[in-house]
């Protein structure tokens, strides 16, 4: 083993995630800056105390010459991440075409025209062919930088063949599959054409988790049906092999957030933004411009508020923040074109000289920026027509401990199934059962928005990303001590 990764402390634990959570930027021949972003599973993994974790994952850049890969290689060792390279041609065929053009829209239940589907079907052989080639890649890296006795937790849905190739080099070796995505229905997953090496892939980890029951359950029937194994109460079992299946929710770093919103910058943004929406009620948006949000739906079910109820529309108005994401994929393109286009027609007809109803901002926000803009909403809208989990709606809880905002939830996300009780659910395909949703948060009795506000607020402290990493690693450790058993029974 390569040991330029050096153990001094603990535990081991190498997270492999297609992306490394730092954005690297070339400024000489042998110079890099490296900006770590601090996203879901970086704050979650740092608050996992008894591991040293070692990231290993896409660094998002092309380097080309070695003297170029070997600086990069070393300026992020130095934060303790590991970089595996992919050239264009890789990114293209691999990220773009099999992850977000084919897995991506599958496991969100987006269905593509006929058409559509049946000329990506023609390339789809040398996607996945690119696919594999990726996953080898990410292997190599785990296993050069592997040692014995490290857990290896490999992350979501451009991973998903890597666990049976790390069983493969190395069947002692303690791997962990989490998914960050819905699984779907295994009614819809089993019209992917190349179906079963996938989920292959997956069963050669220990512990596969995701967000839900819902999405354990889908996997594990798909597993019966398209490979004939048997599902059992912990998991799926191959030939004695036992994969264990079962749900970790995510959450986030809610400390973080709380901290944030008590600091003097925040307060400042907070203060800015009171006088700019002064007199009027806000509602936010926040998500990436991606298909499954829903934003267009969002934007439908605004206006028909907007219709109905004409004494509302110089009181309030709707923060839309759409974050551009992966725009080499031709429907992302096609959907900001299609916002742009409802936002401009709903402003047209709804502005005034002075103001609009809609503010749509394409671009990301600072982080403070970002927890000011939360701490001053008074409803927030998620109208995602499929989500994961979406920790959007638990950063705005962290960020309300003084407004008490009301929570519009789309059922169909994850977080429905944990802030439930505190949201108004809806379904996000109803535009006009949304649009009430929105009266009915704007309109809600005090009392009952500290009630709801109390609940989320309880749940979303309680249910860390810390809490979250740590039971998933925990119950890796337990599943291995169980085969272990096992096979000296
Ligand atoms: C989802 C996926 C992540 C992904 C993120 C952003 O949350 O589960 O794996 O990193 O979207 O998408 P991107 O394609 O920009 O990495």
């Amino acid at each position: 083993p390569d040991s330029s990764v050096t153990l001094d402390r603990q535990q081991r634990l190498l997270v492999v995630a297609n992306r490394l959570p730092v954005s690297a930027t070339r400024k000489g021949e042998d110079q890099w800056s490296l900006e770590v972003s601090a996203g879901g599973l970086v704050s979650a993994l740092l608050g996992v105390k008894q591991f040293q974790v070692i990231w290993i994952g896409w660094p998002g850049v092309y380097v080309q010459d070695e003297l170029g890969k070997q600086s990069l290689a070393k300026a992020l060792e130095e934060k303790g991440f590991v970089g595996v390279l992919l050239d264009e041609e890789t990114v293209d065929q691999y990220y773009n075409g099999y992850c977000n053009n084919v897995l991506w829209p599958l496991f969100h239940y987006i269905g593509l025209r006929q058409e559509d589907r049946l000329a990506a079907t023609r390339s789809l052989q040398s996607q996945f062919g690119a696919y594999k080639r990726a996953n080898r890649l990410f292997a190599d890296a785990v296993i050069k930088h592997y040692q014995e006795g490290d857990f290896v937790w490999t992350h979501d849905y451009h991973l998903m063949v890597l666990p049976s190739y790390l069983k493969e080099h190395d069947p002692r070796m303690k791997v962990g599959w989490f998914l960050h995505t819905p699984f779907p229905s295994s009614e819809i997953y089993r019209t992917l054409p190349l179906r079963s090496e996938l989920l292959q892939g997956v069963l050669g980890a220990d512990l596969v988790g995701f967000h839900t029951y819902d999405y354990a359950r889908h996997f594990v029937s798909a597993c019966t049906r398209i490979l004939g194994l048997e599902g059992t109460p912990e998991g799926v079992e191959d030939q004695g092999k036992i994969t264990r299946v079962a749900a970790f929710p995510v959450g986030i770093d809610s400390e973080r957030f709380i901290q944030a919103v008590e600091t003097d910058a925040v307060k400042k943004h907070i203060e800015e933004l009171s006088a700019r929406f002064a007199g009027r009620k806000v509602m936010l948006g926040v998500d990436r411009l991606d298909p499954i949000k829903g934003i267009p739906q969002k934007l439908l079910a605004f206006e028909k508020f907007l219709e109905e109820n004409p004494h509302w529309r110089d009181k309030v108005i709707l923060v839309q923040i759409a974050v551009p994401t992966r725009q080499d994929v031709l429907e992302y393109q096609k959907l900001a074109s299609q916002v742009h286009e409802i936002v401009g027609r709903i402003n047209g007809r709804y502005g005034s000289l002075t103001t609009v109803p809609i503010h749509h901002l394409d671009r990301s926000m600072k982080f403070l920026e970002l927890c000011a803009l939360y701490a001053i909403t008074d409803v927030l809208l998620v109208t995602s027509l499929r989500d994961g989990m979406n920790l959007v709606s638990y950063e705005f809880v962290a960020c309300q401990n003084e407004k008490k905002g009301a929570l519009v939830l789309s059922e169909f996300a994850g977080a429905a199934q944990s802030l439930g009780a505190g949201s108004i659910l809806v379904n996000p395909w109803n535009i006009i059962e949304t649009a009430n949703a929105i009266g009915e948060a704007l309109n809600m009795p005090e009392e009952e928005r500290e009630e709801r506000h109390r609940l989320n607020f309880m749940h979303v402290t309680t249910h860390s990303a810390q809490v979250w990493a740590e039971t998933f690693t925990s119950e890796l450790n337990d599943s291995i001590l169980e085969a272990e058993l096992r096979t000296l029974h």
